[in-house]
């Protein structure tokens, strides 16, 4: 699968060459190339912002290097799917993360900083393109590129391949199949540590009252957290 970042910071995307992710690159699994915005200006000072029409406080991404950008990495025989991060998006969820890896199209994303990219560039985009304007959750970030990490690592664990044991991606939380809970606490060796011991039905062998256990933590903790996860909620 393929990925590309446009950026005015490329150095944030360093990251990705550690763990799970830096592995399926070096396995092939994934390519990544990562872009500086500025590239695609054409002034001495490279300047990618400008102030907004209308008033108000900061700067705005200016369309021209953006509109460049993406003409230059999309490729109209396999598009992409553009994904701007901002805090004014849909709300970035594991069933996105789900759809986006089950898609194994492209994804090309925009990361913004200020107070945002000029709106007629996802406008136009969207004339040719799948256009995605996600958010991490209700608070506001300096830029896209933490978004980005997040949700590019979200998507990559999920392919073919890039975790050993696929069990795994299923009894967490928020996975499509775990009825919605959040997931139960879980322990290792040393049995007792700092005076706490590990809870006794997990060393009982018992599979049936562990998993019974696990869920009622797991409905109790969710209770506590986001109940609105509740079904029935
Ligand atoms: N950029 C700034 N804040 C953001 C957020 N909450 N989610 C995604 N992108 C952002």
């Amino acid at each position: 699968m393929r990925f590309d970042i446009v950026t005015i910071f490329p150095d944030y995307f360093a990251p990705l060459q550690l763990s799970l992710v830096g592995k399926a690159i070096q396995n092939g699994l994934i390519s990544v190339g990562v872009h500086d915005l500025r590239d695609w200006t054409h002034d001495r000072h490279r300047t990618v912002d400008d102030t907004p029409y209308g008033g108000g406080a900061g700067m705005v991404m200016k369309p021209e290097p953006w509109g460049e950008a993406i003409d230059a990495l999309v490729d109209p025989a396999d598009p992409p799917i553009l994904i701007v991060p901002t805090p004014s998006g849909e709300v970035f969820r594991q069933s996105v993360a789900d759809e986006l890896a089950a898609s194994r199209r492209p994804l090309l994303f925009a990361c913004g900083r200020y107070e945002g990219i000029d709106a007629r560039v996802m406008a136009h985009a969207r004339t040719r393109l799948e256009v995605r304007e996600l958010s991490l959750g209700d608070y506001v970030l300096n830029g896209g590129e933490v978004a980005v990490l997040a949700m590019m690592e979200a998507v990559v664990r999920l392919l073919d391949g890039v975790i050993g044991n696929p069990q795994s991606l299923t009894e967490e939380s928020h996975a499509a199949d775990h009825d919605g809970l959040l997931e139960y606490p879980v322990f290792t060796k040393p049995l007792s540590w700092r005076g706490l011991e590990v809870p006794e039905i997990l060393l009982s062998g018992h599979h049936a009252n562990i998993a019974a256990w696990r869920r009622e933590q797991a409905r109790q903790i969710t209770l506590h957290r986001r109940p609105e996860l509740l079904p029935g909620s």
